[in-house]
């Protein structure tokens, strides 16, 4: 067994690579980082070389690659360019974290998971045109719930619907505006659950536009920033009951989100072919779920 120490390539599209994800890194078990910043798909052919072509047999699964920073589609592109590069067992495994996208989707629905079974019910995610947000309608749409894609314009709704639709969703997928107080009480009307996946600092939803609601058992809302996504949901919530219903706020499914990045970060290593995207990444969340009791 190789004992050659552990190197994660971190390229992230920011002109300073992320801290968070390098110090996540770290507490992962990688010995040695090599960030790059401002990386754009373009840069990725040389340096990915170097990391195919150094380590053979079985100190290859020793380097691994993870691809972060703000700019989402640049990351996607990235790992398109880092996958093209591979040829037969001459690869190395690679993570697509992006703004935290694929970990805190994860998170949020497994969090959701742990009180409803998703097959068939209606969820609203709110402020779903987002990373983070699509990511959610993916995964839900994935496990066959009845998604309603809430956007401020109907039309970033329903181009987001016609690209899950492509890739494969098989449960019901309704885009909605949710601009103005009687969209927005349509669009929450008979949700079992709603997802609040609204940028930083902006609140989606008043307390008594959601606590009174029958049908609703689950909210989650996954804005760190005052004020609250959802008024009302502490941003520490993880699964208390709040106006009878189960309630998450941002560190709650925060604390899951982080233990899904460290498993993903140490699945890396074990062995020289993972593609840790949306799909890999919620599989060793839902590992993790089954393996604990919260
Ligand atoms: N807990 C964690 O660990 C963690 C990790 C990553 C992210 N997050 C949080 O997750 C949330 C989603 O992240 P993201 O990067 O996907 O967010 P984002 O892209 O900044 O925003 C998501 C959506 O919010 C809507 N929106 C933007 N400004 C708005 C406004 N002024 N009023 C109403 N709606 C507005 C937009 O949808 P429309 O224009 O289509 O309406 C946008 O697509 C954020 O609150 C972020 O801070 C949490």
């Amino acid at each position: 067994m190789s004992t050659k120490p552990k190197i994660l390539i971190q390229f992230d599209s920011d002109q300073h690579p992320s801290v968070f994800d390098s110090v996540v890194a770290i507490d992962s078990g990688v010995d040695q980082l090599l960030p790059f910043g401002s990386m754009e798909a373009v840069d990725v052919r040389e340096l990915v070389h170097g990391a195919m072509f150094t380590r053979g047999g079985d100190s290859l699964k020793r380097t691994a690659i993870f691809i972060g920073g703000s700019r989402v589609k640049s990351a996607e592109q990235i790992l398109r360019a880092v996958v093209d590069c591979f040829f037969g067992n001459v690869r190395v495994s690679v993570m697509l974290d992006a703004n935290g996208a694929n970990t805190t989707a994860s998170a949020a629905v497994l969090c959701l998971q742990r009180h409803l079974s998703v097959n068939e019910i209606t969820v609203g995610v709110l402020g779903a045109t987002g990373s983070v947000g699509q990511r959610v309608c993916r995964l839900l749409s994935s496990q066959g719930a009845n998604v309603r894609i809430g956007s401020r314009s109907l039309q970033r709704a329903t181009s987001l619907a016609s690209r899950i639709q492509d890739s494969g969703g098989c449960g019901s997928l309704t885009p909605m505006t949710t601009d103005g107080p009687h969209n927005l009480e349509q669009f929450i009307q008979d949700c079992d659950a709603i997802i609040a996946t609204g940028a930083a600092g902006v609140q989606l939803l008043k307390k008594e536009k959601w606590q009174d609601l029958s049908a609703c058992k689950v909210a989650i809302d996954l804005n760190a920033v005052p004020p609250e996504g959802i008024e009302g949901i502490d941003v520490t919530s993880a699964g208390q009951v709040t106006a009878g219903k189960l309630v998450y706020g941002a560190i709650g499914v925060g604390n899951l989100k982080m233990k899904i990045h460290k498993r993903a970060i140490a699945t890396l290593f074990e062995s020289n072919d993972h593609i840790l995207d949306l799909d890999a990444v919620y599989d060793i969340g839902k590992k993790l779920e089954e393996a604990s009791d919260f």
